[in-house]
């Protein structure tokens, strides 16, 4: 898979890459990540990248040129129905499709060549939304003041889940939500710290006490804090 970044904030992305799974996943080839600075493609003399919003009101909105002029960079076109199969051009706003699992598998699946085009809280110009946009896409309902954080959780959740980026093949399903539960506790040496015990059930081997176990914890901690993960499930039968 390639993943490119458009942003008016380059430096924010630093390091953000170099560790972890994302960074192995990037040495053995399973991703290339690149960063573009949206400035770099402005052709007025100031390089202006926002400007007042037609209509009044506050915040500046991101100008249309020089988010194509990206675009038609890295895809030799700017127009959606141009796109080769397996490329996909995401929006991170607020006003998008949340991110859950179920859609960062599907895009990691899915996606050869991703786009993602972090926009600022105020907006950007709408036009890029109807000719350059595939997909819109929101992290959770709160407001962020740019999708820069916002690419970096997308950037995680999918290339943890590019075959073979994880070090063991099934930890991805392991994990919170891939069941549509919250993960069970977990617990490693010692066997006691500071007066608190691990679950005896964890020590005595017995690997069908123990998945029934961590089924049953799942369970409780997910009804307790995200009741409405399982009344999803089945309709509110819960
Ligand atoms: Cl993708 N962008 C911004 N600016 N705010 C957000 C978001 C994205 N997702 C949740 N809040």
């Amino acid at each position: 898979m390639r993943i490119d970044v458009l942003t008016i904030f380059p430096e924010f992305f630093g390091q953000v890459f170099d560790f972890g799974i994302i960074r192995r996943a990037r040495l053995a080839g399973i991703v290339e990540i690149g960063v573009h600075d949206i400035r770099v493609f402005a052709t007025d003399k100031h390089r202006m990248v926002d400007d007042r919003p037609f209509g009044g009101g506050d915040g500046m909105v991101l100008k249309p040129e020089p988010i194509f002029a990206a675009v038609e960079h890295l895809l030799g076109t700017s127009d959606k129905a141009g796109y080769p199969d397996g490329t996909r051009v995401v929006l991170l706003t607020p006003q998008g499709r949340p991110l859950t699992q179920p859609l960062a598998g599907e895009l990691a699946d899915s996606i050869e060549h991703l786009v993602l085009i972090c926009g600022r809280y105020e907006g950007v110009d709408e036009r890029v939304n109807d000719v350059l946009v595939t997909d819109e896409i929101s992290i959770g309902d709160y407001v962020l003041s740019g999708g820069e954080p916002a690419a970096v959780v997308v950037v995680d959740s999918i290339v943890r889940l590019l075959p073979e980026a994880l070090g063991s093949e099934t930890s991805a399903e392991n994990d919170s939500f891939s069941d549509g539960l919250l993960d069970c506790p977990h617990y490693t040496r010692p066997a006691e710290f500071r007066g608190m015990k691990v679950p005896d059930v964890l020590l005595n081997g017995n690997h069908a006490e123990i998945e029934k176990w961590r089924l049953q914890m799942a369970l409780e901690k997910t009804r307790r804090v995200r009741k409405d993960l399982l009344e999803g499930e089945n309709g509110g039968c819960e």
